[in-house]
């Protein structure tokens, strides 16, 4: 009885939320397979990731913890070797190149873990704007394997990192490099690999995005999509600043 009633619960979010059959929720079908969307090609999705990147500035950063604690550390030691994922922000104020930039505070455990000699990943999803109901499983989300490489002062200068950075966080001027409270450090996300999961496997693209798809995307195809409960506007981005002429009173920090 109970199951018969979570049976025709699932028929009826089914249809009334247009799920796929369960096989193809996490998965592509196989060319044979006949089915009645079309999958966006790798380079689509490449756009789309890349427009996520542009309009989201949360994101969770994966490493792992060394063998040996930060040695200002106490800590449980057979979490050697374990993952952990921590809420971060980034931004994506190095446009043309797809790298994600981060103000690192150094004592944070992601960076600690880096400095340790740890890999690390940013994941992120998209959030749709409206208030429509979506089933989370069907939105994209994907992640950046890469490395953490220094901006120098240069970089730091001629892309305006600090205006675009507090565009996406205002917050963030309480710790930019230079503040009295913590060391924090600008750098970039050298994205080495790209994972995506666009959505349902049977109208979403699944799996690995090489990076020449992700870095030969082009401002234009950022520009030309609306993601799923995308609102164009009133996006208050970081052009808004970098509009404005003078530096707002935050740089005095
Ligand atoms: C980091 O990833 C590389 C492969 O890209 C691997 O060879 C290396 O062992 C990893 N480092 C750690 C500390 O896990």
């Amino acid at each position: 009885m109970l199951l018969t009633t979570s049976l025709l619960s699932l028929i009826s979010a089914t249809s009334a939320f247009n799920l796929p059959s369960p096989q193809r929720l996490f998965t592509n079908p196989s060319k044979e397979d006949s089915h009645a969307y079309s999958i966006p090609t790798v380079h689509e999705s490449a756009v789309q990731a890349r427009r996520i990147l542009r309009l989201e500035s949360i994101g969770t950063l994966s490493t792992v913890f060394p063998t040996t604690p930060h040695s200002t550390e106490q800590r449980p030691l057979d979490v050697s070797g374990a993952p952990i994922g921590l809420m971060d922000y980034f931004g994506d104020c190095e446009p043309s190149t797809g790298n994600p930039t981060i103000l690192a505070i150094t004592i944070a455990t992601s960076f600690k873990n880096v400095d340790a000699g740890s890999n690390i990943t940013l994941s992120l999803r998209w959030h749709p704007q409206d208030s429509q109901w979506r089933s989370p499983a069907s939105l994209p989300r994907f992640s950046l394997v890469g490395r953490l490489e220094d901006l120098s002062p240069e970089d730091v200068t001629k892309n305006l990192v600090p205006a675009c950075y507090i565009g996406y966080h205002k917050d963030a001027a309480w710790w930019l490099p230079g503040n009295r409270i913590h060391q924090s450090k600008w750098v970039r996300l050298v994205v080495e690999e790209v994972y995506w999961i666009g959505g349902f496997g049977d109208r979403a693209y699944i799996g690995w995005i090489p990076l020449e798809e992700w870095q030969s995307v082009t401002p234009e195809e950022i520009e030309s999509i609306s993601l799923p409960g995308e609102k164009k506007k009133g996006w208050g981005g970081w052009r808004e600043w970098v509009g404005m002429g003078e530096a707002p009173e935050v740089f005095e920090l």
